[in-house]
């Protein structure tokens, strides 16, 4: 690679981890009384799974979880093609050819990394693998340890930690659970959609770089609620969306001063548009502007 460009990418990477680093988290409510089932989970010896809708802190809790416990973070999202590989680890063909099967032609992959190193491990959307994948995870679940073709058996330090995240509406899906993994997930932790007071903080925290008035952050809040167990909507707003709005209207408002509904109306549209699944036959734009605008009327 050329250097400038191998500089690049260092520099990168560095950025990379700095963010990771920094987990900034509101834990209170719902995500406390999930940090606190995590941590009982863990100390009884038992595998969680937090299930809840896309954007509602899943990640971020295993994250701040690992954090705040000092282990690594490792986390996998799954669907259909994800090979066992891709969570044990694979031997590198060069290197095989170099060295044969040796320890030093092996790569570890994220599952076999976080049992070795004693970090958590996320398996995001467990349910989506395939019966072959979720396989892989039994033994790890049930013995803490696992068989790696001639490598030979790697045993889990004590401080690996296993969790399962996943979401609802899939969990009747065609890609099932397991029933062999559905029972080694001893304890089910719901996440959904916050309480108001607690979204707004963790939208204030997202914007802190902003001074958001609060009867916009109120109008904004009052939009997005409205799209959670919507008649005609599929898929509601989640935070990822209230953040958007909000940031938005923000950034408009430096540029223009100006904090009026319409700046409101054109910025919740504009993410809602993307992010909002409307019910077959219903047209998703027609259904986002009735949503802010009933909204917008009733907060005047
Ligand atoms: N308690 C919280 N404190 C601060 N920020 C939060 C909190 N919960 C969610 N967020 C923010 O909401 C966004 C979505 O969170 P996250 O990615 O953890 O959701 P998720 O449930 O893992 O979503 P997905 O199902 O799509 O993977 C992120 O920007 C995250 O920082
Ligand atoms: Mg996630």
């Amino acid at each position: 690679m050329e250097e400038n460009l191998r500089f690049k990418l260092l520099s990168a990477i560095k950025r990379a981890e700095e963010v990771e680093e920094k987990v900034d988290i509101v834990l209170k409510g719902q995500y406390l009384e999930a940090y606190e089932l995590l941590r009982d989970s863990e100390d009884a010896g038992l595998t969680p799974a937090i299930v809840g809708p896309p954007g509602v802190g899943k990640t971020l809790l295993c994250r701040y979880y690992a954090k705040r416990t000092g282990r690594p973070f490792y986390w996998v999202t799954l669907d259909e093609n994800t090979k066992p590989s891709h969570l044990i680890g694979a031997f590198n063909p060069a290197v095989v050819l170099d060295k044969g099967f040796s320890l030093e032609a092996f790569e570890p992959g994220p599952l076999t990394l976080a049992m070795i190193e004693g970090g958590v491990f996320v398996a995001n959307e467990l349910n989506r693998a395939s019966e072959y994948v979720q396989n892989v995870f039994l033994e790890p679940l049930e013995e803490r340890s696992y068989y790696i073709a001639h490598v030979g058996r790697v045993r889990a330090t004590d401080e690996f930690f296993f969790i399962a995240s996943m979401n609802p509406s899939e969990l009747a899906g065609v890609h099932r659970l397991s029933e062999a993994l559905r029972d080694r997930i001893h304890v089910w932790i719901a996440l959904s959609y916050p309480d108001r007071d607690t979204e707004l903080e963790i939208v204030r925290m997202h914007c802190r770089r902003y001074n958001l008035p609060k009867d916009v952050l109120d109008k904004v809040y009052t939009i997005v609620s409205r799209t959670r167990n919507h008649p005609e909507l599929e898929k509601p707003a989640s935070i990822r969306s209230t953040i958007a709005i909000a940031k938005l209207v923000a950034e408009r408002a430096r540029k223009t001063g100006n904090y009026d509904d319409d700046t409101i109306a054109e910025a919740a549209f504009n993410v809602l548009v993307g992010t909002l699944k409307a019910r077959p036959g219903i047209r998703v734009e027609a259904v986002a502007k009735s949503i802010i605008m009933e909204a917008l009327k009733h907060k005047r």
